[in-house]
């Protein structure tokens, strides 16, 4: 029987399953919030790991006099690591996957979360792209299953997107959107599940189709990040990005979308940017970013973490219309098929992917005429389909709309 009417109060322990980047993070917000937290990882050196990263994590706070050294003991003592996925999940409320980006892998997890973890428990991936139901639908709770997807590093950055699956209930939803702000965190709703929520989406957007114009020989790694940082006033460029964020984490969503395709293509409808082959041989090549010393740029060594000089004068070397207008195009379809609302999906853009202004405002600036003739070029002198402006931008344009009147 499964307990109704479940509170954020009864939340005493999360077990959290994988502890790299994500997981750890997660198990240390989760501690500091006095929370039980088990700590599982199939790998013994992987659990250390966490464990000498969240030390580290807490002793910078208390240098900063941001806790104290009593806090950082308690937040220590509340985490218990361990290879048992059972032991640590069968007297937990909350459970949070973060293991490798794999369908199969994650499915099996659920499987074994479902069959340990207490009836009431709520179980919860933090995956970058797979719909909730998905996972659901491997278990005996599809109505505890949710989608809770936090962005790196997890103490740090503010966002939670929450994406429900087909049969998540709504005292789930209620209950995960009570503990991210409880966890200190910012959460925002979809209101249904598609391959790679809305941040996903537009992140993967982003580095594909800076590197599609690599590809195609229009510009330079260099001045396409002079151009987005210097024009558009992003933080960073895509190429600057994807070696910080490790070009192949294209290739795990890539394979999924893939797999969506033949298995659930309802779930990848819309424009969906693919990897130009460049990003393959990168990949194929080792060459994944700052951690193996040569991505898109070169670094002085594998994990030496040293910002690339983009001088600002090269930006006039590219004109980043067509890119910002795929994003805007992407971000459309979401709006359209009401993935989410225009106003959650820029402050998504803001907090989650740290763009200067929502994409609607960008939409806004440039106009939505210009972005439906940038893209209908597009479609016609390159083929691809994500391309094709979304019927809102059409529609939008033909009314002389703005998103924002
Ligand atoms: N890294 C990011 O920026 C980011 C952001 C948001 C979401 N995510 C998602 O979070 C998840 C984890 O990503 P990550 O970057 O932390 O990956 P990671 O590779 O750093 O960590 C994954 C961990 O899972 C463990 N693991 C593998 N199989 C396991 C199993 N059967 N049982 C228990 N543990 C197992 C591994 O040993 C590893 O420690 C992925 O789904 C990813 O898409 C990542």
């Amino acid at each position: 029987m499964q307990r109704s009417n479940m509170k954020v109060e009864e939340i005493k322990k999360i077990a959290q399953i994988g502890a790299g980047v994500m997981g750890h993070g997660i198990a240390q917000v989760a501690a500091m919030a006095g929370y039980d937290v088990a700590l599982m990882d199939v790998s013994r050196a992987a659990l250390d790991q966490a464990m000498k990263l969240i030390n580290t994590s807490l002793s910078k706070l208390v240098e900063k006099k941001k806790i104290t050294e009593e806090q950082k003991n308690a937040a220590l003592g509340k985490i218990k690591p361990t290879t048992d996925l059972k032991e640590a999940v069968k007297d937990a409320d909350y459970v949070i996957e973060a293991v490798f980006e794999s369908l199969p892998l994650k499915k099996e997890i659920f499987m074994a979360m479902d069959d340990a973890a207490p009836e009431h428990a709520i179980l919860a991936s933090n995956t970058s792209t797979i719909p909730a139901t998905l996972l659901a639908d491997v278990t005996s709770r599809p109505e505890k299953v949710i989608d809770m997807h936090w962005f790196n590093p997890p103490p740090l950055m503010r966002l939670i997107e929450i994406m429900p699956g087909e049969k998540t209930s709504e005292e789930t939803i209620n209950v995960t959107v009570e503990l991210s702000k409880k966890l200190g965190k910012t959460p925002i709703v979809l209101k249904k599940d598609v391959w790679g929520y809305v941040t996903s989406r537009m992140a993967i957007s982003f580095l594909y189709e800076g590197a599609w114009d690599l590809q195609r020989g229009v510009a330079e790694p260099k001045e396409i990040d002079a151009a987005v940082r210097y024009k558009l006033g992003f933080p960073m460029g895509p190429f600057e990005l994807a070696d910080l964020t490790g070009i192949d984490i294209g290739r795990e969503m890539d394979d999924i979308v893939e797999e969506l395709s033949e298995t659930h293509p309802k779930y990848v409808e819309g424009p969906v940017v693919r990897g130009p082959p460049i990003i393959k041989e990168y990949i194929e090549k080792g060459w994944h970013g700052m951690k193996s010393g040569r991505g898109f740029y070169e670094y002085p060594g594998p994990g030496v973490y040293k910002r690339v000089e983009i001088p600002e004068e090269l930006k006039e070397k590219y004109d980043p219309t067509r890119f910002i207008s795929t994003l805007v195009n992407v971000a459309a379809y979401l709006l359209r098929t009401e993935v989410s609302t225009r106003d959650d999906i820029d402050t998504m853009m803001k907090l989650g992917l740290g763009y200067p202004k929502g994409i609607f405002q960008f939409a806004d600036e440039l106009g939505v005429s210009k972005i439906v003739e940038t893209l209908k070029d597009a479609k016609e002198k390159y083929g691809h389909d994500w391309y094709e402006p979304d019927p809102l931008l059409v529609e939008m344009a033909e009314a002389g709309k703005k998103f924002y009147e």
